[in-house]
């Protein structure tokens, strides 16, 4: 296994860790681009990054050269308890000097159809393309307990190969309706940071990250390997740590 994983006692750590290590990698990609494409995941392991982001680097980000867009969104109001956009608006951007049209949340106006095609136009209409993908600078996905990244879910790879950079998806075990990245935007971005949290976790990232046989039928697995970089705590790493 030639994956670059680094482990981090706790959840609070990894995101401290991942705090100071963001603000870092902007100073130094901000020397050679104009602006930083950043996608987003939702969950809860990416908001006490956020807390972080908006209680020690508020200052210290160029936060006007970096644009934020979604890799997933449970189709809810923003003002929802579960929607992606409203938690990092709550934790993170409300505390922050950026530009309003340098966030990208995924519209949910009650037309779904129209609202992923919208944001379809917006991710080719911000993010640089190669081959007519968008190409993010970096992706921050996470992992469910069930091997799920972004919204696309097990039985559901069919959605990681989807023609279209944005999708239509359901969360299956509560019905909900999702609008997700696909696979190729994923993994056409130029830095993958997959972050996993919590023993649940265990198992499935075991078998993905050493491709156990079976470990295929995880959406997860299919995140491509080169410059992909797993941030995991000692709850989900615990069957690695021997490796
Ligand atoms: C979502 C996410 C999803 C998430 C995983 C892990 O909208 O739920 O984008 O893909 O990354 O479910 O979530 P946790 O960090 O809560 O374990």
């Amino acid at each position: 296994m030639n994956d670059v994983y680094h482990i981090f006692s706790s959840p609070q750590a990894l995101a401290k860790q991942f705090a100071t290590y963001f603000a870092e990698w902007i100073l130094k990609n901000l020397r050679i681009k104009d602006y930083i494409c950043i996608a987003l995941s939702g969950g809860n392991t990416p908001q006490l990054w956020f807390t972080t982001l908006a209680q020690y680097y508020v200052n210290q980000i160029n936060w006007e050269r970096l644009h934020f867009f979604w890799v997933d969104e449970r189709y809810v109001s923003y003002e929802h308890i579960e929607s992606n956009y409203g938690i990092a608006r709550k934790l993170l951007f409300d505390h922050v000097n950026i530009p309003l049209n340098h966030i990208h949340p995924i519209p949910v106006t009650g037309n779904i159809r129209r609202d992923v095609l919208t944001y379809c136009d917006e991710l080719k209409r911000y993010v640089p393309l190669k081959n007519g993908w968008p190409v993010f600078d970096m992706m921050i996905l996470g992992m469910g307990t069930d091997g799920h990244t972004a919204s696309i879910f097990p039985n559901q790879l069919d959605l990681f190969h989807h023609h279209d950079v944005a999708c239509i998806s359901e969360n299956p075990y509560i019905r909900q309706q999702r609008i997700t990245l696909t696979g190729q935007v994923i993994n056409h971005a130029e830095n993958i940071y997959v972050l996993v949290t919590g023993s649940e976790k265990t198992q499935i990232l075991n078998d993905v990250l050493h491709e156990i046989p079976g470990s295929e039928q995880y959406p997860i697995a299919y995140v491509r390997r080169e410059n992909t970089f797993w941030w995991i705590d000692t709850s989900a790493a615990q069957m690695l740590e021997n490796t």
